[in-house]
């Protein structure tokens, strides 16, 4: 099913486009095919990495790759998420790259999304949301974070943390099944000092590629940037 959305995504894909890559197991098929598709098809695009691992990536099947900076804004960015909800509002960093996919999102004309249906849901929270963190002082960021999540909070990759692209840390926060307001806890979060991003991207998303057991479909959000 991954592979099913990665691959349908690239349809949106035109030539002279420069198109943020996402990270993950989803969009990694994305990359690829866009791959076969410069070298088979003689596509023309280039390319802006969200993480070191896409990167590698896009240059191993031939995707030419720019700096952000070297771009006024990219055409599309397309990525995958750990949840969606109705309003294509998203819960992103389970492979810890949200920052960099953040950054990336925000420069871009139009966001879609390349998910299994597994990650379509009905209230953001299952998922425990991503946070990325300065090392510094982590273990105090991480209990003002506790303050506001109901839930478990914890570093992940515990005896040893995982360290991000960016050189910071994670911390899972568990929302046990409801973020009922991601705009409002995006903003508490990021007031929190040490936190350098929150995986929660809001009014950004514009379609989604879902592949289920029925095949693959794209969901447009009304008034999106997608048509
Ligand atoms: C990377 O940090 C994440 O935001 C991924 O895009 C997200 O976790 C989806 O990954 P998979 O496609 O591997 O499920």
């Amino acid at each position: 099913m991954k592979r099913a959305a990665g691959i349908a995504a690239c349809n949106w894909v035109k030539d002279g486009m420069a198109v943020g890559l996402g990270t993950g197991s989803t969009v990694s098929h994305t990359v690829v095919e866009l791959g076969r598709l410069i070298s088979d098809e003689g596509l023309s695009i280039v390319g802006v990495p969200t993480s070191i691992a896409t990167r590698d990536l896009a240059l191993s099947v031939g995707v030419p790759l720019v700096g952000l900076s070297d771009v006024e804004i990219l055409d599309l960015v397309i990525d995958g998420t750990d949840e969606f909800d109705p309003s294509f509002s998203l819960i992103k960093g389970g492979g810890g790259a949200l920052t960099r996919e953040k950054i990336v999102a925000q420069r871009s004309r139009a966001m879609l999304v390349v998910a299994d249906e597994t990650k379509q849901v009905q209230v953001l929270g299952t998922f425990p949301l991503p946070v990325e963190v300065l090392p510094f002082e982590w273990e105090v960021t991480m209990s003002r974070l506790s303050e506001i999540c109901p839930g478990k909070v914890k570093l992940r990759g515990a005896s040893k943390p995982f360290v991000t692209d960016n050189g910071g840390y994670i911390i899972d926060c568990d929302y046990q099944g409801v973020i009922s307001n991601p705009k409002l806890l995006e903003s508490e979060i990021l007031c929190v000092a040490g936190v350098v991003e929150v995986g929660l991207f809001c009014g950004i998303c514009d379609a989604v590629v879902m592949a289920g057991g029925m095949g693959v479909e794209t969901l447009l959000k009304e008034n999106g940037r997608i048509v």
